[in-house]
């Protein structure tokens, strides 16, 4: 059965407010459209927690900076519909920027914690807080009980999951584990910008990273295993703004060998800047 498709925020409250009335559970994907099999374990893992999937597709200027990709960040409702179709979602929702951001739009979610940390925060100033002021609009017009969220935008699922917690909204965050492709890649809606070449070189990111939680775990001093790391991908040709350990819950920086780690990564290929981390 195809999705409705949804356009305004009350029709959306209308079809989700009756999944509530008939005690339904419902949970929330949020994306930017330009849909893969990353998003679509989404959907499926909310569909195992909850009876209702609402999708929502919305390439949300507020998280872009001028410099960045906003205009060219790819657009094909109809394919990304046809996917959800496939995967039996109940509504999508497609709001337009007016919709979204209305002529006297004067509020900004604005958090400290993991999104200060100084990975994504410190490269894109903008984006965090353009992501949990539309995030948090989505919890809100949705009223879903659980939000999916990817592992690969990992500071993001950390960002979103400590603001559901300190504005009290009544929502679980799920973190679904990065789905890639067979080498190795994260699957990413921007890898359709790499060149064939760039695309074969890209999964380097990945297995640095693996081979220095490797280090990590047999004993390597995380820094001397990130910097190596960040010297291997240099040599390879990427540009790299960072490769780190971090606090699996707090991203801040690690004090004791004893805590869990991830490392977070993010590097430019070419006029392409992919990010991914991996659990030490
Ligand atoms: O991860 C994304 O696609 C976006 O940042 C999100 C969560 C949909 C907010 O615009």
């Amino acid at each position: 059965m195809k999705p409705v498709l949804v356009r305004s925020v009350a029709e959306l409250r209308k079809i989700t407010g009756e999944w509530r009335r008939k005690d339904e559970k419902s949970a929330v994907v949020p994306t930017m459209g330009a849909l893969h099999e990353g998003h679509l374990t989404l959907v499926r893992e909310g569909f195992r927690r909850a009876d209702r999937v609402v999708a929502t597709i919305f390439v949300n200027p507020k998280q872009f900076a001028a410099n960045e990709d906003f205009g060219r960040y790819p657009r094909d409702e109809d394919s990304d519909v046809a996917m959800l179709a496939s995967e039996k979602v109940n509504a999508v929702f497609i709001p337009s920027p007016a919709e979204m951001y209305g002529p006297h739009f004067a509020t900004t979610v604005s958090l400290a914690g993991p999104a200060k940390a100084g990975l994504e925060d410190k490269y894109r100033p903008q984006f965090f807080d353009g992501v949990t002021t539309v995030v948090a609009k989505l919890f809100l017009q949705t009223g879903a009980d659980f939000a999916m969220f990817g592992e690969k935008d990992y500071q993001q699922l950390m960002t979103v999951t400590a603001m559901a917690r300190d504005l009290d909204i009544p929502i679980t965050v799920i973190g679904v584990p990065t789905v890639r492709e067979e080498d190795g890649l994260a699957k990413s809606s921007r890898n359709r910008y790499l060149s064939k070449h760039e695309r074969s070189q890209a999964v380097a990111i990945y297995k640095t990273l693996t081979q220095a939680a490797e280090k990590i775990r047999n004993g390597t001093d995380h820094q001397v295993a990130t910097t190596a790391a960040v010297r291997s991908l240099t040599t390879l040709g990427f540009k790299v703004d960072y490769v780190t350990a971090r606090n699996a819950e707090t991203l801040a920086v690690p004090k004791t060998a004893s805590e869990p780690l991830r490392l977070i990564a993010a590097a430019w290929i070419g006029k392409t800047r992919l990010i991914d981390n991996i659990a030490v």
